[in-house]
């Protein structure tokens, strides 16, 4: 298939291939969405493969305006309506009961959908103009890093959707925080750009899933399936030093050779003697946030490269969103200096 590159000019290409049943990357301000028209089941079926998916990894469904909610799901309680008419629209996706007209190739049977209106002026365009919700899963190949510049998005799908929209570098960076209302106590099954903090400043106390920092442990239930997947992975092996920057530059330095490289922050590089990607200011979260998926995409243009040892981000704020991208990109190995 020839995927076309499609300008901003553009956007009515766009969204008439989605209301053909086509498929189209499309920029949003978190991270690159391969999108469909949500209630086009064998448009979502071809999602999937075009990914490499999981079929019981259910999607996120976008829409442009408070309305078209009403269209997915069959209730919206007090503490959902107070955080989608603070946050949205923006980087917050909400767990809520579904519609049963709802394809279950977008919910994977789930009795939930997830919903969330980006601020991202292309794809808010889009979404008008192919006057149906759209479906969209990050627009990276399953497992790879999340694509944030429309380069990633062509090094993944080229040839294996129709188009791509280019919408320039995405804001953020990060994918949506994902906060579930399918229980008494609201939870959050991913963190993001919203943070914990500011959610809590707005409904009270929210539970955080034991997945957002820990590994499924098995015959654990799984509130998101997303959590169960090896992510983000880049071709070399990830370990995360949890470390002060001293003791990060001592450890790498003694276990040096030509294999190995450092995800590190912009303070660090000029001690290292390895090949070394930072991915922002140590003290500035939303900084790494934005650059952490084109670094990880780096290492993977790096000749030999077996280990990457990374620094490890706080986890405060978006820190936390950072950090819990990162472990799940070094499948959990963290080693404490
Ligand atoms: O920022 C974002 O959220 C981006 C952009 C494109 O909007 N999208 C994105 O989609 O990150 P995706 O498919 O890569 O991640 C969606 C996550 C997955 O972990 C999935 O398991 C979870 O949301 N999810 C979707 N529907 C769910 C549901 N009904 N219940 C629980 N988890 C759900
Ligand atoms: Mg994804």
């Amino acid at each position: 298939m020839k995927t076309q590159l499609l300008k901003p000019s553009q956007v009515l290409q766009a969204a008439e291939i989605i209301k053909n049943g086509g498929l189209v990357a499309l920029p949003t301000e978190t991270v690159y969405g391969l999108g469909a028209d949500a209630f086009n089941p064998l448009a979502i079926k071809k999602i999937f493969i075009a990914k490499g998916r999981p079929s019981d990894n259910p999607l996120i469904v976008h829409i442009a305006q408070f309305e078209e909610l009403f269209d997915l799901v069959s209730d919206v309680k007090e503490p959902a309506k107070k955080l989608i008419e603070t946050f949205w629209p923006g980087p917050l996706t909400v767990i809520l009961p579904r519609l049963p007209h709802v394809p279950d190739e977008v919910t994977a049977g789930l009795n939930s959908v997830a919903v969330r209106m980006p601020s991202h002026p292309l794809m808010r365009r889009v979404i008008k103009l192919a006057e149906t919700p759209i479906a969209a899963p990050s627009a990276n190949l399953s497992g790879k890093p999340s694509p944030t510049k429309v380069s990633h998005v062509i090094d993944d799908m080229d040839g294996k959707i129709d188009a791509i929209l280019d919408g320039g570098d995405c804001s953020v960076g990060l994918e949506s925080t994902v906060i579930s209302f399918m229980r008494a106590t609201p939870q959050i099954l991913r963190p993001g750009a919203i943070t914990v903090e500011q959610i809590e400043g707005i409904i009270g106390a929210v539970e955080v899933d034991s997945a957002v920092l820990s590994p499924v442990k098995e015959g654990q239930t799984i509130e998101s399936p997303g959590t169960k997947y090896k992510h983000y992975a880049p071709n070399a092996k990830v370990i995360i030093l949890d470390c002060s920057r001293e003791k990060f530059i001592d450890f790498v330095n003694a276990n040096t050779n030509s294999e190995v490289a450092a995800l590190c922050f912009d303070e660090d590089i000029r001690f290292l003697k390895v090949k070394s990607i930072s991915f922002g200011k140590e003290i500035d979260e939303a900084m790494q946030a934005n650059r952490f998926f084109d670094s990880l995409r780096k290492f993977d243009t790096l000749p030999n490269i077996k280990t990457i040892y990374a620094r490890c981000p706080s986890k405060s704020g978006i820190g936390l969103a950072v950090y819990n991208r990162l472990i799940r990109a070094a499948g959990f190995e963290i080693k404490k200096l």
